[in-house]
């Protein structure tokens, strides 16, 4: 692991906490570009985490970057899987996940060894993989996707197969979500989900569209069914970034992680965006990461990601086939660039 020097900084005693983090942002800024790095920041991050970032994105973005970047260094603010996916993408970059206690719940709602017994029941079916996934378990999948290709990865591995019947993990609510979109193809999804998203209540959107009858209601589909149910937009965190942004309604309710209201309410300030039930619609992991983990990472202080090989391998084999999908390879779905 290579440890890079900090730059010479005015004494933090002398500094008052504001003055603080700004030294703190123009050190991280010295040190990515001395260091060759590229700061990545899921749109679920603080938003001070997502300022300081080159760019910040949804999964599928964020992967597309971390495959495309020249840089030599990606720190990546999310969690685990994120990291992992943008080492898979770029083997030979050192990558670092900001604060590496960062995980996902629904990622680890299935192992490797659940993936295999689950194929075992179901033989001979392909297995599509959300991104939100172990590198081990990936690599037992055919085929990976994101909230923002989920529909169209499953209907061309279905079409790629032959097979109409796809084994799908671990979010049953992505899946129900395909399957309403895919009635030709018979999904089999496991049990899992998204804790952040499942705690969102439908009377907290009944409340806020009694006060603001005109607000669309925008939807992730990690939801479950009765919130997707008042949906007049169902789409993955980017998709529903650029409805906002595009619609010429003035009021949103938006049914998601509470950082894409934060960055939206930044972004287009002469807009009005409400998160229902806003204390539950937090995800606790995304939110460890503060500008010190990113400047810790720099340093050189954290452990890299790393994947043994033999996982890898399988792993990239999967990840491929989303990029090879069309429209995953297109444009960056990109919510954002900071220079
Ligand atoms: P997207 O970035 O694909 O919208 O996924 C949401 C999520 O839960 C990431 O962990
Ligand atoms: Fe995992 Fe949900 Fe948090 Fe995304 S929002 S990282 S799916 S727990």
């Amino acid at each position: 692991m290579s440890t890079a020097q900090p730059s010479v900084s005015p004494p933090a005693n002398l500094l008052s906490p504001a003055e603080r983090k700004q030294q703190l942002i123009r050190d991280i800024k010295a040190l990515k570009k001395e260091r060759n790095a590229v700061i990545l920041a899921h749109l679920y991050e603080r938003i001070e985490v997502q300022d300081v970032a080159d760019y910040h994105g949804d999964s599928l973005g964020l992967s597309q970057l971390a495959a495309s970047t020249d840089a030599e260094v990606i720190v990546f603010c999310g969690v685990h899987f994120m990291a992992e996916t943008a080492k898979l993408l770029s083997p030979a970059k050192t990558v670092y996940l900001a604060n590496p206690n960062a995980g996902c719940p629904m990622a680890d709602m299935i192992t490797r060894e659940e993936l295999v017994q689950f194929k075992a029941e179901n033989p001979g079916l392909p297995v599509v993989a959300y991104v939100n996934t172990a590198a081990d378990v990936k690599a037992e999948a055919d085929y990976c996707c994101t909230s923002a290709n989920a529909v169209e990865v499953v209907a061309f591995a279905a079409k790629e197969t032959g097979s109409n019947r796809i084994l799908f993990v671990p979010d049953k609510h992505l899946g129900a979500y395909v399957q309403s979109q895919l009635p030709q193809v018979e999904l089999i999804c496991w049990e899992g989900f998204c804790p952040t998203h499942l705690r969102m209540n439908p009377d907290d959107v009944i409340k806020l569209k009694k006060e603001y009858p005109d607000a669309e209601i925008l939807v992730h589909p990690e939801c479950d069914q009765p919130m997707k149910d008042m949906a007049d937009f169902i789409g993955s965190t980017t998709a529903i970034v650029k409805r906002a942004k595009e619609s010429k309604a003035r009021t949103f309710i938006v049914c998601t992680e509470d950082g894409v209201s934060q960055r939206l309410s930044q972004d287009c300030p002469e807009k009005l965006f409400f998160t229902p039930t806003r204390a539950s619609a937090v995800c606790p992991n995304m939110k460890l990461t503060r500008l010190e983990n990113i400047y810790k990472s720099l340093l050189g202080q954290n452990e890299e990601i790393t994947i043994p090989e033999e996982v890898a391998e399988k792993a990239r084999h999967c990840i491929d086939s989303m990029m090879r999908v069309a429209g995953s390879k297109g444009g960056p779905v990109m919510a954002g660039k900071h220079g």
